[in-house]
């Protein structure tokens, strides 16, 4: 990846003229089963321009009450959009069709705002990496657009969904209006993201992306390592979720609180507040044994496997992570 850097063709990004990323921006969106699409910084750029150019001041968005967009963008959606919030309370972070129907607004009088966007998260990230099936996408994507909403994927980790599922990533993504990919986490990039949609909405994506700040010059130099990830980075993402079952399996082998109908991609959650943990301290105590977690959320810790990580690594944590936490049995 880093060769390719060194060696990428550039242009103005801002003019539309650098190559490596008019590149990038072509495969993308036909990986992602879209007409265009669009090369920004980061995932959560890419979000909040997709729901920007999908609604307007005081429409409302709807999706699961954990999900990126609501806890970790910082109200965004209110800010740059000015969108009103809906959240939908669910198990494994997906919602039915029943219940957008139940949850939409028509806004077909003079007091109650419209909903207008439904953003589905697949994999959802807060319910441990979890993936939407296909029907279940399908499912959601009718109901939409029998209630005229608009579709929002927020597929940073689509790539790892689709790996799960075993399909094209393009047959996700196809439904949606709108779809970010991201190409910092399990791809393996410095940074960089993509929204993919038709050419009329990526045409405003554009110009949001410039109001955003996100319109850059010689881009190429990181668009080339997103061309790297999607050409080298994606078959492997299978080793990923196959190291997070083991772990997973390991770890819960060893007597420690895993949940292992969460781990169906490359997440492992570790519920430390069932030994009467804190996270800080957990956190500590299993960084001191080589092994470095994140919190998630309250009481839980989050391992993600990478394409930094080998079997040996796996191997490791399995055993330091019980030894650390004082409930390793050895076999
Ligand atoms: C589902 C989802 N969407 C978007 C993002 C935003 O990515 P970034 O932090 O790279 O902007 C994340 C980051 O964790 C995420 O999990």
């Amino acid at each position: 990846m880093r060769a390719a850097i060194a060696a990428a063709e550039v242009g103005d990004e801002q003019r539309r003229e650098d190559p490596t990323v008019n590149r990038l921006e072509a495969m993308a969106a036909e990986l992602l089963g879209q007409q265009e699409a669009v090369f920004v910084p980061t995932a959560t750029m890419a979000n909040e321009i997709a729901l920007r150019v999908l609604g307007e001041p005081g429409d409302e968005v709807v999706a699961e009450q954990n999900s990126h967009i609501f806890i970790s963008e910082l109200g965004g959606p209110a800010v740059f959009a000015g969108l009103m919030t809906r959240q939908l309370r669910c198990v494994a972070g997906r919602f039915t069709p029943e219940q957008l129907r139940e949850t939409v607004r028509p806004g077909d009088n003079t007091h109650t705002p419209a909903t207008k966007i439904v953003s589905v998260e697949n994999t959802h990230n807060a319910s441990g990496g979890r993936v939407w099936t296909l029907d279940e996408v399908e499912a959601i994507a009718v109901t939409a657009r029998e209630l005229e909403l608009r579709l929002h994927l927020d597929g940073a980790r689509v790539l790892n969904a689709a790996t799960a599922l075993g399909i094209p990533a393009a047959e996700i993504g196809r439904p949606f209006d709108t779809v970010t990919l991201c190409l910092s986490k399990g791809l393996g990039c410095p940074l960089g993201a993509l929204i993919a949609g038709s050419s009329e909405l990526m045409y405003r994506a554009r110009i949001e992306k410039h109001r955003f700040g996100g319109a850059m010059r010689q881009a190429g130099i990181v668009a080339a390592a997103g061309l790297y990830a999607l050409e080298h980075n994606v078959d492997r993402l299978a080793d990923d979720h196959a190291r997070a079952r083991r772990l997973g399996e390991a770890w819960a082998a060893a007597g420690l609180p895993v949940d292992l109908e969460l781990v169906q991609t490359n997440f492992v959650q570790l519920d430390v507040s069932a030994l009467g943990l804190g996270e800080e301290e957990a956190v500590e105590t299993i960084r001191e044994q080589g092994v470095l977690l994140s919190r998630t959320r309250p009481g839980v810790l989050r391992a993600v496997t990478h394409l930094d990580l080998d079997d040996d690594d796996i191997e490791h944590a399995s055993a330091a992570v019980p030894r650390a936490l004082g409930t390793y049995v050895p076999v």
